[in-house]
């Protein structure tokens, strides 16, 4: 029997550099897709998928994300006074549960390794899930809770994975397949960013884990990794041979939203599923192209 997952983390101290100005004085999580912001497709996928504990791993910048996960007593209020209560139904929806979201601010950007480790007095000694917002994933159902199921299965660490053109693998975390059965790759390595001439295979890691505590044995050590940062990748790697380790395609589509072209997709692909707006813009894109 494993454990099941109830806790996940969501590292979201980055900078956001790539989307300066938008982002010098709001989180990248807090953009838009649609009338959605990243943060909240993340935490309700988690949520789709069972997770009843929602820790942030934030930075200076940041408090709007506590902001959009609290009360807005006036605007609730106006809402309610005004009859609109769809929209009060909307924000009310986004909320997770008293005494269930939590905030800890990684002070120092020291890797995604390190923001994780942040998290690690909120886990103790269960599996938990990590989910990078930047990564939209469009799927039904929603990507961790494919993880989820697969993971009460096979147990141990699983990341969710696609292939990647050989010219992008040092945008990513790959892996060392010795296996690959029903869209499920058990790995026998794993390496952060490598050189295309070098990367083991093409399949990369995309922003959603399921962990096994023990990976913060390894994240102690505080070790570099590339880009001199503490890498989640290689403690996931030192912990293969303790646990199993597997990467799971998942049915879905991924939109790289830490990526400008990634990110204007995803507002159109979402725009076009929503029955309010897909007529107008399907001709509004058409007048454009
Ligand atoms: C991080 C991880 C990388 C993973 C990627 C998915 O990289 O380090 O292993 O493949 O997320 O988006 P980053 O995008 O933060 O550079």
């Amino acid at each position: 029997m494993v454990k099941p997952v109830k806790k996940a983390v969501f590292p979201v101290a980055g900078l956001g550099t790539r989307f300066l100005p938008a982002t010098k004085a709001l989180p990248k999580e807090m953009l838009p897709v649609v009338d959605k912001p990243l943060i909240q497709y993340a935490v309700e996928e988690a949520r789709d998928a069972g997770i009843e504990e929602f820790i942030l791993v934030t930075g200076r910048g940041k408090t709007a994300m506590e902001d959009h996960f609290d009360h807005a007593v006036e605007l609730e209020q106006t809402l309610k006074e005004r009859g609109k209560m769809e929209a009060l139904k909307e924000i009310l929806d986004c909320l997770p549960g008293s005494g269930r979201v939590y905030y800890t601010r990684q002070q120092t950007p020291l890797g995604l390794g390190h923001a994780v480790w942040c998290a690690r007095s909120f886990i103790h000694d269960e599996p938990f899930a990590v989910l990078l917002a930047d990564d939209l994933i469009m799927a039904e159902p929603g990507c961790l809770k494919q993880m989820v199921d697969v993971y009460s299965q096979v147990g141990g660490n699983l990341v969710a994975v696609e292939n990647v053109p050989r010219e992008m693998t040092g945008h990513y975390g790959i892996l060392d397949v010795a296996q690959e059965q029903g869209g499920l790759a058990r790995a026998k390595g794993l390496v952060e960013k490598p050189d295309p001439k070098v990367a083991p295979s093409t399949l990369s890691i995309i922003g959603r884990y399921i962990l096994q505590p023990e990976v913060f044995r390894h994240l102690d050590r505080q070790d570099t990794g590339a880009g001199g940062e503490i890498q989640l990748t290689d403690a996931m790697a030192r912990t293969i041979g303790e646990v199993p380790f597997h990467g799971l395609r998942f049915k879905g589509k991924r939109f790289d939203c830490g990526s400008k072209q990634g990110y204007i997709e995803a507002n159109v692909a979402f725009a076009l599923r929503r029955p309010d707006l897909a007529e107008g813009v399907k001709a509004m894109l058409r007048r454009y192209v």
